[in-house]
């Protein structure tokens, strides 16, 4: 039993993917489906966490007693996020678009007659983990996630440094029965000086033991 370990303290999550226009009726996404994100809020909630979750365009329903913004691009989900804080801890689950189309077109782009080819000019878009974790009312706790395909360990541990966040929680994706759209998923959660293996596990076992693993953190700190 976890009993209410989380009371009082403020829990902002973002999740789910980003959509990036590049005319009226197209855009640049990602397969994100948010559900690890949504299952970390529905814990901490019931953990009496109080819980403000940034959801990218999901259709998945709100968790009890979470509140929640919605956002499309990685532009709005940047304002909301940073909108949102003073927080106790920030948990980055969102896959945001790393680039977005520098200028979405106004009107729908057409094909034209021997145009065989079209180049979208992209320009980066703002980390918003980064800058949590840089900020003057940086959470006490940062967490972010990262979602590879290989040298998952690697990478993961490169972005905990480049990006000074406390916690990495890193799951390998392109694999059957793990990751994006998955209802189960297998995470290895890295710190400066360890790190442990969680799952596989369904969504909801999992976001429990990484609220442990936050826990531990939060009381060592
Ligand atoms: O570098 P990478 O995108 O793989 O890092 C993933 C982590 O960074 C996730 O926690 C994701 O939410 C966060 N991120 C972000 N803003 C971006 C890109 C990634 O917050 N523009």
């Amino acid at each position: 039993a976890r009993g209410l370990d989380f009371a009082e303290r403020r829990v902002l999550i973002s999740a789910g993917p980003t959509f990036e226009d590049i005319d009226p009726v197209r855009f640049i996404g990602n397969r994100s489906s948010g559900k690890m994100g949504f299952a970390i809020a529905h814990a901490a909630a019931r953990r009496g966490a109080r819980v403000m979750l940034v959801a990218g365009p999901v259709s998945l329903p709100t968790p009890d007693d979470v509140q929640r913004i919605d956002v499309r691009s990685a532009a709005q989900m940047h304002a909301a996020v940073l909108g949102q804080l003073p927080a106790d801890v920030y948990i980055g689950a969102a896959a945001v678009a790393d680039y977005t189309p520098r200028e979405p077109a106004a009107i729908k782009l057409k094909k034209r007659p021997g145009q065989d080819t079209l180049t979208l000019e992209l320009v980066r878009t703002p980390d918003i983990l980064a800058e949590v974790a840089a900020h003057a009312q940086r959470p006490r706790l940062v967490v972010g996630f990262a979602a590879e395909t290989d040298r998952v360990a690697e990478y993961a541990r490169g972005k905990l440094v480049a990006k000074k966040v406390d916690l990495i929680a890193a799951n390998r994706v392109g694999v059957a029965g793990c990751g994006f759209e998955s209802d189960d998923n297998a995470l290895s959660v890295l710190w400066p000086d360890g790190g442990c293996e969680l799952g596989p596990a369904p969504k909801g076992e999992l976001a429990d033991a990484l609220l442990d693993v936050i826990a531990r953190h939060w009381a060592s700190r």
